[in-house]
């Protein structure tokens, strides 16, 4: 089974990600942490990369589909992929098909999360990580365990309310018509989001044993 875990920033589609890896053993493919790991090259292509980020726009379909096709080949995950932040377009949602196609694979659900977006600037702002074990909590909503709390958290440099704002309007003008795309291949299956971590956690649990 392959999924798209879909949804705005903020709605809490890597903390989903990762209790999956955990729950049902399956392996996350984010685009936004394979970006990320880019940035840390210094290069040419890693300065633009992050001059659009940090503009809240998104980067150009080509590098997605050069970091994304190896993941996608790897037959190791076969059939156990969460696709986390990809698709963001309809472009990229129809390469997919034929990424997936090529190495005899499908998509099976895109697990929609559902949100307020009144709670998403709370929720991005509030947002650290732990430079050690990698895990990412939050100031209000998921405090830290305390062997973490000794190391200094990261916050994201396009976390600041100005860069969330705009990240918010790319996703509902080019990402938000891919729900309808989904929808049209009863593929989407709505998940409530509002509700506390582990509550959504569990939904998600039970609506794919299903
Ligand atoms: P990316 O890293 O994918 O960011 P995003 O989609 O904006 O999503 P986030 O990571 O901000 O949110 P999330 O839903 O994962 O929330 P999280 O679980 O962390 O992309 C960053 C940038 O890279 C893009 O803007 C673009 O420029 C580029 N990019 C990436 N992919 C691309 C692509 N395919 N094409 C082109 N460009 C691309 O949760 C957030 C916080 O809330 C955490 O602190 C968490 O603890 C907390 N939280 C989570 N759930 C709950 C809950 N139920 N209740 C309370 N708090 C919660």
């Amino acid at each position: 089974m392959n999924i798209i875990i879909f949804g705005p920033p903020g709605a809490g589609k890597g903390t989903q990600s990762n209790f999956l890896k955990e729950d049902l053993k399956m392996n996350q493919i984010s685009t936004g942490d394979l970006l990320r790991n880019e940035l840390k090259k210094e290069s040419e292509l890693s300065k633009q990369i992050r001059n659009i980020m940090d503009a809240g726009k998104l980067v150009s379909d080509k590098i997605i589909y050069d970091l994304i096709e190896d993941k996608i080949s790897d037959i190791n995950i076969k059939n156990k992929m969460i696709f986390d932040g990809f698709p963001r377009n309809i472009e990229q949602a129809k390469n997919l098909e034929i990424m997936l196609k090529k190495h005899d694979q499908n998509l099976s659900k895109v697990l929609n999360l559902k949100v307020d977006y009144s709670v998403l600037i709370k929720r991005i702002s509030g947002r650290i990580s732990c430079p050690v074990c990698k895990s990412t909590y939050n100031e209000y909503f998921d405090p830290p365990p305390q062997n973490c709390k000794e190391n200094k958290m990261i916050k994201r440099s396009d976390d600041n309310e100005e860069t969330v704002t705009k990240r918010l309007k790319t996703y509902d003008n080019e990402t938000l018509p891919l729900l309808e795309y989904y929808k049209n291949q009863n593929k989407v299956i709505n998940i409530d989001a509002m509700k506390q971590i582990d509550e959504v956690r569990k939904e998600i649990k039970g609506v794919l044993k299903d």
